[in-house]
């Protein structure tokens, strides 16, 4: 039996507190935050049924990081660091041989390095495999629309992170116009000059105007709030968004029926998977980067994988490779917390056919 762990935790103090403790609706998000910063790890459930095509089996444990999305971005890194290595601490105590990094946990600082360096088990940020289905995700659903990614505008947001620059990287092979969008332009130029260089690239630091023409986008900041608003996105557009808090404002889903907005990452983990924890996902799924956690548990890769800021091509190929040897598979479509069905994308393919004749 091969043994993994995950590290979880809240998004907002308030909200996702509140649910295991209900005096929390009443009290203020400073305060909580400031008690969460007394607060130990916590052990949050057993993992069972993971199985491989292969017939190996695996077990795992989700263990929780007392911090909020928020406080990963407003406290000292080394603070965050402290607690993170606690928590790898409990699931190595727990049996993990290798442990994700969820969420912030992975966004923080140097993206696992020195949290990496500081523990006993290996680490992955799970980052490799999100890429991956970040692409195929977006690829599926461009082809849904009749979009033909060739000759699709393409829009990277957050390019310059750890997952936005690879995934520029690929697209960059694939489609001729890129923008890369980010908050810091000489940090996009960076990335611009590893890209290929027969591909035309812009780049900008203003979402709304480097999303406005594209027909392809992959949204991946670290942004604490939303970031792509209704008026910023092309009819017919498909937007693939990775992010976790989501990069694309809720009131897209009641104000834009002709676009398709796709959560990142939804995959169907092999066997017959209880993950004892409900995080928001159907039965059987699990986020990408849990995935890549599981896929390197089931092959006994225990060995740091996917960490730092500069994540590479080769990295992403070789998980993919991994995820279908093991038997993970994308798992269809959901947008805002819902499955999407064939008829509902076909819904949005006509309403935006109908919006763009009404233009002509
Ligand atoms: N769905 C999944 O399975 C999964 C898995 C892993 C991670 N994630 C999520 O993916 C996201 C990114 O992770 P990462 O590791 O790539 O983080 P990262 O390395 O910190 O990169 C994030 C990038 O977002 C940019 N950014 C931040 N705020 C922005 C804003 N307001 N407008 C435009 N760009 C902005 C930053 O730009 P600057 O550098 O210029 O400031 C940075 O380059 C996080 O939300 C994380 O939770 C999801």
């Amino acid at each position: 039996m091969e043994r993994f762990g995950f590290i979880i935790h809240p998004i907002s103090a308030k909200k996702d507190v509140a649910r295991k403790y209900p005096i929390a609706k009443y009290l203020p998000e400073s305060f909580i935050e400031w008690v969460m910063t007394y607060k130990s790890p916590v052990f949050v459930s057993r993992i069972e049924g993971v199985k491989s095509l292969t017939g190996t089996e695996a077990e795992g444990v989700f263990v929780g990081c007392p911090l909020c999305t928020r406080q990963f971005m407003t406290l000292s890194p080394e603070f965050c660091y402290k607690r993170i290595i606690q928590t790898v601490k409990l699931a190595e105590e727990n049996g993990a041989k290798i442990c994700g990094l969820g969420a912030f946990t992975s966004v923080v600082g140097d993206g696992g390095i020195t949290i990496a360096k500081n523990s006993n088990i290996a680490i992955t940020t799970g980052n490799s495999y999100t890429i991956s289905t970040a692409i195929d995700g977006s690829l599926n659903g461009a082809k849904e629309l009749g979009k033909d990614p060739k000759t699709s505008q393409v829009a990277i947001v957050g390019a310059a992170g750890s997952i936005g620059r690879v995934c520029a990287m690929i697209y960059s092979n694939i489609a001729k116009n890129i923008t890369l969008i980010g908050r810091n332009p000489e940090k996009l130029e960076v990335v611009k000059n590893e890209l290929n260089p027969n591909c035309n690239i812009t780049i900008t630091n203003n979402v709304e105007e480097g999303i406005r023409d594209a027909d392809i986008v992959v949204t991946v900041s670290s942004a604490v709030d939303s970031i792509i608003e209704p008026s910023f996105i092309k009819t017919g557009s498909v937007i693939c968004d990775v992010a976790r808090p989501r990069d694309v404002s809720v009131k897209v889903a009641k104000e834009r029926d002709d676009v398709l907005v796709i959560e990142g990452g939804v995959v169907k983990v092999p066997g017959d998977v209880d993950f004892h924890f409900n995080f928001g996902f159907p039965p059987k799924t699990a986020y990408a980067c849990m995935s890549e956690t599981m896929i390197l548990a089931l092959e006994g890769k225990y060995e740091n994988f996917s960490l730092g800021k500069e994540l590479s091509v080769e990295k992403v190929n070789e998980i993919k490779a991994l995820a279908e040897k093991h038997g993970f598979i994308l798992d269809g479509y959901r947008s805002f917390e819902k499955a999407l069905s064939k008829e509902d994308i076909l819904k949005i393919k006509q309403k935006a056919e109908s919006k763009m004749q009404n233009v002509k």
